[in-house]
């Protein structure tokens, strides 16, 4: 995960309402700087709307979201993604990603959830709910005890917050749904989320 993630900023958190959409999205997404796309398996239409960017926008790095089962595990790698994201890590779900060739950033909020990933390996995690969870200070205070420890905060940052999260030296990137605001993509207003990428891919640590 860390090859993947070094350099980026933003990781756009994508939730498909329609079949439809996807690709335009995705499209506007790659076209504003923004080519990992994190696509939450939170909806019916998510999985047709993986296969459809797989197929349709090859500049785009496709993962899936929201990620609980050993199931969702095998349907990513099955969908051909290239990693997966998870809100939080149970033992099943670890077991199953270690034994999975698509690599896993595990959801943490906790040390001791923490301590449990990297007991299958991981350094690299996903720190959710961010800001309900201690937010920036919070992923300052484990750099001391957890120094090789790194993450992608995501969870209530939007362009107000974000700096906080990027001027971190633990921090590899920030997840975000605000580059894909529901109402913008239900109107089908790409330019628009074009532009709140490109934002998002210009912000600087
Ligand atoms: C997630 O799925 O990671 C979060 O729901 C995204 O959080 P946000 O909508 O507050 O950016």
């Amino acid at each position: 995960m860390r090859d993947l993630l070094t350099g980026k900023s933003v990781i756009p958190v994508i939730v498909i309402e329609r079949e439809e959409d996807a690709v335009p999205l995705a499209q506007a997404l790659v076209a504003g700087g923004l080519n990992i796309l994190e696509i939450t398996l939170r909806t019916p239409a998510a999985v047709g709307g993986i296969k459809q960017i797989i197929q349709h926008v090859p500049d785009a790095i496709v993962g899936t979201g929201t990620v609980c089962t050993p199931e969702q595990v095998t349907l990513s790698e099955q969908l051909g993604c290239q990693f997966m994201v998870s809100p939080g890590a149970t033992d099943r779900l670890l077991a199953a990603a270690k034994a999975s060739s698509v690599p896993l950033l595990p959801g943490v909020s906790s040390v001791s959830e923490m301590m449990r990933c990297m007991e299958y390996g991981h350094q690299d995690f996903k720190f959710f709910p961010a800001e309900a969870s201690g937010g920036a200070a919070k992923i300052k205070a484990l750099s001391g005890p957890f120094a090789d420890a790194r993450f992608c905060p995501t969870g209530g940052i939007g362009l107000n917050n974000v700096m906080d999260y990027l001027a971190l030296a633990n921090v590899l990137c920030v997840g975000g749904s605000w580059i894909c605001p529901p109402q913008l993509v239900e109107q089908k207003r790409w330019s628009e989320i074009e532009q709140l990428a490109r934002e998002a891919s210009a912000l600087k640590r």
